[in-house]
This record gives structure tokens, sequence and C-alpha cells, in this order.
């Protein structure tokens, strides 16, 4: 028996970092929201696990987030099932986007239904910190405010629609060091539940505290921001440690597709509490 699922990139509204901890990891509070920028996972039982990919500059040893989240299944259930599993990967890597997480949480979720449910939705959820900090979101039913180390999921119900671009520049950024670059000195000191509550009233504002770090590391970052502000959308923010941008409103992005730069018209996407996430097409039936 075979399962195919998609497994949904991520942007944080807001992204807000506060202290740094002992461990080495920050706290933070953010609003996050899956999107309809996908990858496609076809999971299969087999005897040994074995994992292959479209992107070649994807790892298929044991680094890779997904093996990491079969490791964790079996240890946690004690079932010894081996599986094989392929990406078709859409998301771009070192873009903010969540795309390892969120195929480690699909692991976890297809695992699960294969094996017969020995696991809940919860118990996925906290296993899933174990493997990374943005995978129990992924688990959730698409929207929901992010505390902790980002592990800490308050499920928030599903929000209006707002068409977006998603885009990314060739250069990518790594996450440790983006937070490693922040300085809490320099951060406005915003109160992110009042922004939450702004995004339950239906009076959204969007930032990044990780924006000012990325940028001092890679100032071509703020430039192309620049660019996409002049081009004519409302909002221009980087989705978590970047160098993915999520753009609002309109504009004319034709010259960003001719230089080569990734480019994908996106929407909100939540599911249902039983059912993974699933895509509408354009008339209307369910791709998946
Ligand atoms: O949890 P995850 O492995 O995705 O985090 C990658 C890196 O990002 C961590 O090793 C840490 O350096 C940084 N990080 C952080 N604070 C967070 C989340 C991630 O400092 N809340």
């Amino acid at each position: 028996m075979s399962l195919t699922l998609y497994s949904p990139a991520k942007i944080n509204l807001f992204l807000r970092i506060l202290d740094r901890r002992p461990d080495g990891y920050h706290e933070l509070a953010s609003l996050f929201q899956a999107i309809t920028l996908s990858d496609v996972i076809t999971f299969s039982l087999a005897k040994k696990d074995h994992l292959t990919c479209t992107d070649l500059n994807v790892p298929v040893d044991s680094s890779n987030l997904v093996i990491k989240a079969a490791n964790l299944f079996r240890a946690r259930t004690g079932i010894t099932q081996g599986i094989n599993i392929h990406i078709v990967k859409n998301i771009p890597i070192e873009a903010g986007l969540g795309g390892g997480s969120s195929n480690a949480a699909t692991t976890l979720w297809a695992l699960n239904e294969l094996c017969g449910r020995p696991a809940s939705t919860r118990d996925l959820m906290n296993w899933g910190a174990d493997i990374g900090s943005d995978v129990p979101f992924f688990l959730s039913q698409g929207t929901a405010y992010c505390t902790g180390r980002g592990e800490c999921v308050q499920l928030i119900p599903s929000l209006p629609p707002l068409d977006l671009w998603i885009v990314k520049p060739s250069n990518g950024l790594s996450t440790a060091s983006v937070y490693r670059a922040f300085k809490q000195s320099e951060t406005e000191q915003r109160n992110p539940e009042q922004h939450l509550t702004g995004f339950l009233e239906g009076i959204p504002s969007f930032f990044n505290d990780l924006e000012a770090p990325a940028f001092s590391l890679l100032p071509q970052l703020q430039e192309f921001k620049e660019k996409l502000i002049i081009a004519g959308f409302s909002s221009v923010l980087m989705s978590g440690s970047g160098s993915s941008f999520f753009c609002i409103g309109n504009a004319d992005i034709a010259f960003l597709k001719e230089e080569g730069v990734f480019c994908f018209k996106a929407k909100f996407l939540n599911r249902s509490h039983d059912n993974w996430y699933s895509l509408m097409i354009e008339n209307g039936s369910i791709a998946l």
C-alpha cells in the first residue's frame, strides 16, 4: 500500500525573537501559516528505509529529517517497519519556508496512517519537537501561534484569504547563522500578543525580527526587498530566517522571472481535524 501526501511550506506572518536561552535556542513568538507551495511525498512500507528526492542537493542519508522522523516513530511506537519515501521537491531549500520540517511532519503522519494509527496527533506533535523546532507546527491545522523555541503550538482559526507571492533570490541562508547574528538590543520591542489580536480582529500587521540579522549577513537581500517594494507590493516580509520573501498585493514581477528568481503565487492552506492537507485545483476538484 502506498500513500501520496502534500508537504506544505509555511510563512511567518509575524516573527518576534525574544531571549537567547541557556540551551542556545531563542524564545520566539510567531504566527505561522501553511501555504499552497508544497512538496509531494509518496510513502510505501518496505523491509528497509529507502529515500529518493528529485532535488539532488537534498541529502538522502540519515541526516535527512524524514529519516530522523521514521527512526523516531519506530523508537516511540516499538514498530520495526521500514519505509520507501520519494520526495518531489518544490519548496526551495535554505529559504525559511520550513520544507525539511514539513517533510518530517508529513512522514510522522504517513507512518502513523500506514501502521494503523498507533499515535494521536498530539503524540506526533510532541515527538516532532525532538526533530526540529518547526515540526510540531506542520501537524497543526495550518494556522498557529507558536512560542517556546517554536514547538509550543496554539491552534488559531483559519485567517481570511490573502493572495501572496513567494519569491526567493538565488542566495540561501542557514538558520543557525541568522540566529547567531541576531541582536536583541537592535530590535524594536513589539508585543506579539497585540499583533496576534490584530490578526484575529482582521487588522493584520507583518514583521520579522530576523530580517535585520539576515540583511547584515547578506546585504543584497535588503536590496532585493527594496526592489519588490518598488515593484508595487503593499507588504514584503522575509519568511523565517530567509532568504525567501512573501509579498502581498499586486505587482509586475515579470522582470524577476526573467532573472531566474524563484516565484510562486500561493494561498493560505488549512486542513480539517482528521484529514491531511489537500489542494483545490482551479476547477474546484481536489487534486490529492
Ligand atoms: O530547531 P531547528 O533544528 O530547526 O533549529 C535550527 C537552528 O536554528 C538551531 O540549531 C538554532 O541555532 C537556531 N534556532 C534558534 N532558536 C529557535 C529555533 C532555531 O536559535 N527558536
